[in-house]
């Protein structure tokens, strides 16, 4: 069996260079699933080999798509055409990843066979009622346990259109439907109830895929052939977002990073730390296909305390973790609200937060749909936990270049999904990171 693996972090790291962090993760599994619905080879470059988006790309190969990486970083998908999959012999795990299962249960719907989706312990506790409930009245036949994978999706062809007021905020499920809705009669039509991650809409003209603006509502063309395209992977915002508040909160640090997007339906992290009094200069801004890019340069200072209202939540959703940690070393009071989504992610990271934070000697009161934090000149040591959950890993790993004593984060193996590799490129910029394996249980 595979090892456990313990982050252990030194006080006295110093975050100093220039770096580029892997390739975006929502983005990745877009290019995959557009590729195997478009006629014709996609090319797709810096692609993320995280366990998230391998999860997305076995689950394809399941249903017939040929994927073949053609060196790191690189892979041409041999698309079937909307009509081209076939069913799948064995179940789909999606493993960790919520967008792999929301998005592929999507693109089912309008697929006429059955299909079980599945994934660990943690997804199996996310709620899928959220696409099910949609996709339903489209046609499709999904049963789940109560809201919860498995999902055995029996999809039907042509599905009907729909038209969907939002609910929650969540760019999954608005993909989803998108997704749907390239295999539904007519227009399918979606109201946002706020804005979230629009890579799926940036990225569909670039298969041929009619997208549609009317009103605040977003409309797609079904039953249009797609055909494939040459997508190119900018740098992973959320993967940044740890370097650049690492950098932030820490006087004397200089950092750079590389090729990262920053799209602004999701660039709420450096909206805050800006509103926190941090100093980001954005360098060499341009498109990359239809995705806005920068090179982001961060210099170290003192950051004050921010509130984080429910308007910010959905621009800043994955980054809200690591913000956590900047304004437990801020001056002054932080407040977060309007964030229960954050209780039904990997983990629920409002929790996760809070006892870790504790942990590290930081004031905070926990509310239903937020926190309070108390910021402070440095942190205790001590052994945080990562709930399994990648991003609250990397979080606290940061928390350690304001630490006065080692931070030992448990079950840290997990960080893969998102970003494999972290531990190497953290030490490579100043943090003093060391992976220990301790044998499972
Ligand atoms: C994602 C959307 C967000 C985000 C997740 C990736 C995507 O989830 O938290 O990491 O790629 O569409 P929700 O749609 O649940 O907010």
């Amino acid at each position: 069996m595979a090892a456990l693996q313990d982050f252990v972090i030194a006080p006295g790291g110093r975050l100093a260079g220039r770096i580029r962090v892997p390739g975006d993760k929502s983005i990745c599994h877009r290019a995959l699933l557009l590729g195997a619905l478009a006629e014709g080879e996609t090319h797709i470059t810096n692609f993320l080999e995280s366990s998230d988006c391998l999860a997305t790309r076995a689950a394809l190969q399941e249903l017939g798509v040929e994927i073949e990486r053609d060196e790191p970083g690189t892979v041409t998908v041999q698309g079937l055409g909307l009509s081209g999959l076939r069913p799948p012999v064995r179940v789909l795990d999606c493993g960790n990843s919520g967008t792999s299962i929301r998005l592929l249960t999507g693109l089912l719907a309008g697929q006429p066979f059955e299909s079980v989706l599945t994934g660990d312990a943690a997804l199996r506790r996310r709620p899928m009622l959220r696409v099910i409930e949609p996709l339903t009245r489209m046609g499709a036949v999904i049963n789940s346990t109560l809201g919860f994978a498995p999902l055995a999706v029996r999809g039907q062809r042509p599905l009907k259109s729909l038209r969907h007021e939002m609910s929650l905020a969540s760019a999954q499920v608005k993909s989803s439907l998108l997704l749907a809705g390239l295999q539904a009669q007519g227009e399918t039509w979606i109201k946002e109830l706020a804005t979230t991650r629009d890579h799926t809409e940036r990225m569909l003209p670039s298969f041929g895929g009619t997208v549609l603006h009317d009103d605040g509502w977003l409309g797609i063309c079904g039953g249009k052939k797609l055909r494939a395209a040459d997508i190119t992977v900018p740098g992973d915002l959320s993967s940044a977002a740890f370097f650049m508040i690492g950098a932030a909160m820490q006087p004397g640090a200089h950092i750079i990073l590389e090729g990262v997007g920053v799209n602004p339906s999701r660039n709420g992290v450096l909206r805050l730390l800006r509103a926190m009094g941090a100093d980001i200069r954005l360098l060499h801004e341009h498109m990359l296909g239809n995705e806005p890019v920068a090179d982001v340069e961060v210099r170290g200072g003192e950051l004050r305390g921010v509130d984080i209202g429910p308007e910010m939540v959905s621009l800043a959703i994955d980054e809200l973790p690591v913000l956590l940690i900047a304004a437990a070393s801020a001056h002054g009071v932080s407040t977060l609200r309007g964030a229960t989504e954050l209780r039904v992610k990997e983990s629920d990271r409002l929790q996760a937060m809070a006892v870790g934070l504790g942990i590290l000697g930081v004031e905070v009161e926990l509310w239903d749909d937020g926190m309070r934090v108390t910021g402070c000149d440095s942190f205790r040591g001590g052994d945080v936990d990562s709930f399994g959950d990648h991003r609250i890993a990397m979080a606290f790993a940061m928390a350690s270049l304001r630490a006065h004593s080692p931070i030992r984060i448990r079950d840290c193996q997990i960080v893969d999904t998102s970003f494999p590799g972290f531990a190497g490129v953290a030490r490579s910029v100043g943090l003093q990171i060391e992976v220990r394996e301790t044998p499972q249980p």
